[in-house]
């Protein structure tokens, strides 16, 4: 594929420093490897320096990935490219990404650095980075607000050093594809090595014009875009790598490019990240949102009988969304079950499918049809479950309109302890139910958020619950999935204790 545009996705860097995106080492393992099925050219991992935890999963991630390229993040110092470097010893495709400030502003305030020791910095850490790693890229951090002539002698004296990707970021999401696109030819024609690195931008989604923006900056000559999986990312999020993908795919008669990407993964990838995270996209989200290729409307409907492309600029195939079928019933056995998993995309290993099939059985005796949807719901999770440190062994609850209601509370620990507990609330059976798992733990977490939602239409759906709890200054998230949604409420909650507890073995905390 000679004319292709590189795929970075920094959702497990980027996309992770945004408010209640942090995922553990589990998540971020399974992540990776989503994504490297997906076909990106490169994923960040991290940024080594930032704690031992990033340090661990930049590590594991280097270790595991076979096909993509492994990037760790490094600010301009000994210190970080000795980390980053360090963390990607085992990568098969390391890469080094060093970064600093260019615009005026960041470099007078918050650097408090002069140009010419910025210029020096930047040019000396590529060096430096070089003894560790060929593949070096260096980010000019919000170079489209900085000065043009400024940033062509920096982005001349790293390629020179030894950088083989010059990175563009609009890192407040301030541009607009107009002057992006004059910034981008500017490099072209005033940086004279520029022929011996990739062009990439990284742009921001502030304004709203994250995928505009990287999208004008190929008709420039940009050959890589940085973006994260659902747009996530600081503040406004980052450009959304499936509008990206699906842009370039959709509309090749205009940008004239191709992508490495498998799209027929982008709604896994995409769901995987919402479980992971607990945060959901917006029903109306350009590809992967819930009604992204709904037709509500009769006119509509009536041009898509009559052929599809009247409405349908893509197909939801070519996501890998395939129309929610009635798949099994209770009649099913473990083969069909299986199957159909594997047929889904997923890969679970024989505890993880036997869990996955002993739900299935539950929830079909309880269920008339069920779906596609239902499926995922049960087994999306599956394979970065936690060990289960507190589980539900039963409950009852005692509630109505007119009574205070009790909670009934029966956990079994790791080791095999009963544990019960009753308590009564004003504030009906979510709260009675999560102060008796409080008081069953030792411990009163803070409920940051409760989100619920039906995995199908029709009064027996399953409902899937996600809850944030905090301890002490982190929050982590917990997703429970029943038919009934106290239940779904009461696994989040422990789901999400689970994962406190994880961390604070696998991190000390
Ligand atoms: O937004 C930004 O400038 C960044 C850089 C570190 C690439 O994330
Ligand atoms: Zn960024």
């Amino acid at each position: 594929m000679a004319n292709f545009v590189r795929i970075f996705d920094t959702t497990l860097r980027d996309g992770e420093q945004s408010p209640g995106c942090s995922m553990n080492l589990k998540e971020k393992l399974e992540m990776a490897n989503q994504l490297d099925k997906l076909g990106v050219d490169i994923m960040e991992a991290g940024f080594a320096i930032a704690s031992p935890g990033d340090f661990a999963s930049v590590k594991s991630i280097a270790k595991s990935i076979k096909n993509s390229s492994v990037a760790s993040l490094a600010r301009a110092l000994t210190k970080d490219i000795d980390a980053a470097a360090e963390a990607l010893k085992e990568a098969k495709f390391p890469r080094i990404h060093t970064f600093i400030a260019t615009s005026d502003i960041h470099m007078a305030y918050k650097l408090k650095m002069t140009p010419d020791q910025v210029l020096q910095q930047a040019k000396e850490m590529v060096k430096y980075a070089k003894k560790y790693c060929s593949d070096i890229e260096f980010s000019a951090e919000d170079a489209s607000r900085s000065n043009p002539e400024f940033l062509y002698k920096v982005f001349e004296a790293v390629i020179q050093a030894g950088a083989t990707t010059i990175n563009v970021p609009d890192t407040v999401g301030y541009t607009s594809p107009e002057e992006f696109v004059a910034l981008i030819r500017g490099i072209k024609q005033n940086v004279p090595s520029i022929d011996k690195a990739i062009i990439s931008v990284h742009c921001h989604n502030d304004l709203g014009l994250a995928v505009a923006n990287s999208l004008a900056a190929i008709g420039a000559g940009a050959m890589q875009i940085e973006c994260t999986v659902n747009g996530i990312g600081e503040r406004a999020g980052n450009a959304a790598l499936e509008e990206v993908v699906m842009n370039l795919n959709t509309r090749k008669d205009i940008y004239g490019v191709e992508t490495r990407i498998n799209t027929k993964e982008i709604y896994k990838t995409s769901k995987l990240l919402s479980s992971i995270t607990g945060v959901r996209v917006q029903p109306n989200k350009a590809i992967v949102g819930e009604n992204a290729f709904a037709h509500e409307s009769g006119i509509h409907q009536h041009g898509m009988l009559a052929n599809k492309e009247t409405y349908e600029i893509m197909t939801p195939e070519s996501i890998g969304l395939n129309e929610n079928k009635l798949v099994l019933g209770k009649h099913s056995g473990r083969h069909a079950f299986e199957d159909k998993i594997v047929s889904m995309g997923y890969e679970l290993d024989e505890d993880a499918l036997t869990k996955a099939f002993e739900e299935f059985k539950v929830l079909a005796d309880k269920k008339k049809e069920i779906t596609d949807r239902d499926l995922e719901a049960l087994v999306c999770r599956k394979v970065i479950q936690v060990p289960e440190y507190y589980k539900l062994d039963r409950f009852v609850i005692n509630s109505g309109n007119t009574i205070t209601t009790t909670s009934c509370m029966r956990l079994l620990t790791k080791t095999g302890h009963v544990l019960e507990e009753v308590v009564s609330s004003y504030d009906g059976p979510i709260d009675a139910s999560y102060k008796a798992i409080d008081r069953l733990v030792g411990k009163k977490f803070i409920l940051e958020d409760f989100v619920i939602n039906a995995v199908t239409g029709g009064t027996d759906a399953q409902g899937e619950v996600n809850v944030k709890i905090k301890n002490k200054d982190r929050v982590y998230n917990g997703h429970g999935v029943s038919m009934d949604i106290v239940e779904a409420s009461i696994l989040a909650y422990i789901s999400a204790i689970n994962s406190m507890l994880y961390d604070q073995e696998e991190n000390g905390r």
